[in-house]
């Protein structure tokens, strides 16, 4: 098993670039393999959740180079010219990859496997499921979870679909089906959540419809390959904005990161805790990415009651927002955020139980956490239960704890964060793999 060890304190300062998009990554790999032409992805998250996307496009029939690690060529087969893969497709951890799947291979003429890793095989799948039969597919599951039985059927058809769950990998899903079914597919969401999908399917030139609450996409529309930039990923970055914010006494900068609002939910929650960040906006073009420099510096953080509408725009950040509020003057609650119950681990379980192994006084709700802050970590022992961003979230603790905090389990952390160790060393973590 692969660990960490983190050593009690210092500080973090300097410029750093963190790896590219995740969703993006994973977007521009499967928009790509489905158009017309040649799409040149450069900034690719070489991650192992993208790469089990690249490989199973692979299987599918799909072109793919890698002239460098972050530079990725895909060569579209058109929207007719993925064919059925020889083994089930295996997904690893990636729950972005095995759900948007779903939608990209439904309306499809073979039948599909998705299989993944122990933890992407007890994550829910129906709620991607329910919505595509309703198009006409013919999908089945076990239990509602993996393997994910697709038999492919290339007469599906549109709906209006109201989400019954803020999910951008549900609402994904739908949109991308509804590019190859017949007539217009409406979602509607009951909060927004990340819009990378239509965005990057404008990108590819498609038409995608935005009426308030509701994305919309008419059938039959082909993609045609594009030249995908993809900036930073704000969830990785957010880790070093959490420890700026912590330790950073000279200014830490983070490169081009992408800050797209429906992703930076943290941004405002440390904002309103007193945090000192400043956004330094590149110049955009309207309908692309937003990308921006972060400068952070130390200060002293307020304990805060978050609005639940921040929600799903912080979604994947809760754990390193955790570890800011154990280091915040006061009381935080967090309420209305069960989601994090279904990702690639329970998060609030597992956040609790490591708060409390660290000697942070906590309570557990089924969906939320209350937090009392300012009293600094223990030294001790956490268990990440295999999830990425458990694990990275303890070792940013350590900037604040009275002893070594060791975190097991963290292989998957090459999932999301290529070369965290050495980041998290030059930015000024006593980090190391044990
Ligand atoms: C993602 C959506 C979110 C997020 C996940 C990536 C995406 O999941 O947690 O890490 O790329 O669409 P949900 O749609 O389940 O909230």
């Amino acid at each position: 098993m692969v660990n960490f060890r983190v050593g009690p304190g210092g500080l973090v300062a300097g410029e750093l670039t963190v790896p590219g998009d995740k969703s993006i990554s994973h977007r521009a790999l499967m928009l790509g393999g489905i158009a017309r032409g040649v799409t040149d992805i450069t900034g690719f998250l070489a991650g192992e959740d993208c790469l089990a996307t690249l490989r199973a496009l692979q299987s599918l029939g799909v072109r793919i180079e890698r002239p460098e690690e972050q530079h990725v060529i895909v060569h579209g087969v058109g929207p007719r010219g993925l064919h059925g893969a020889s083994t089930p497709l295996d997904m690893g951890n990636a729950g972005t990859a095995m759900r948007l799947s779903m939608g990209l291979l439904a309306p499809q003429s073979f039948n599909s496997t998705l299989i993944g890793d122990e933890s992407l095989m007890r994550r829910p799948m129906e709620r991607v499921a329910a919505p595509l039969r309703q198009m006409g597919a013919e999908i089945g599951t076990q239990n509602g979870r993996p393997p994910v039985e697709i038999r492919g059927n290339r007469q599906m058809h549109g709906i209006d679909y109201e989400l019954p769950v803020a999910s951008a990998q549900v609402k994904s899903a739908v949109l991308l089906a509804g590019l190859q079914a017949a007539g217009i597919t409406r979602v509607t969401e009951p909060a927004p959540t990340r819009d990378h999908t239509e965005r990057m399917l404008r990108a590819f030139g498609a038409k995608v419809g935005q009426q308030g609450a509701t994305a919309s996409i008419e059938g039959g529309q082909t993609l045609t390959g594009t030249d995908i930039a993809v900036p930073a990923d704000f969830s990785s970055a957010a880790f070093f904005l959490v420890a700026g914010c912590l330790a950073a006494q000279k200014p830490l900068l983070l490169r081009n990161v992408g800050i797209n609002p429906t992703r930076t939910g943290l941004l405002e929650l440390l904002l309103q805790m007193g945090a000192d960040i400043k956004v330094h906006a590149h110049p955009n073009a309207a309908d692309a990415e937003p990308i921006a420099d972060l400068e952070i510096r130390r200060s002293g953080l307020r304990g805060i009651q978050v609005s639940e509408h921040l929600v799903p725009l912080s979604i994947d950040e809760f754990p390193v927002f955790f570890i800011a509020a154990a280091c915040a003057e006061g009381e935080t609650l967090v309420r209305g955020a069960e989601e994090l119950r279904v990702k690639e681990t329970d998060r609030l379980a597992a956040m609790a139980d490591g708060l409390t192994a660290l000697g942070v006084e906590n309570h557990l709700y089924p969906d939320g956490l209350w937090i009392r802050g300012g009293t600094g970590f223990n030294g001790g022992t956490i268990d990440s239960r295999g999830d990425h961003r458990i694990a990275m979230a303890f070792a940013v603790a350590s900037l604040r704890s009275r002893g070594e905090i060791e975190i097991l389990d963290v292989a998957n952390v090459a999932t999301s964060f290529p070369g965290f160790v050495e980041i998290a060393r030059a930015a000024g973590l006593k980090i190391e793999t044990a």
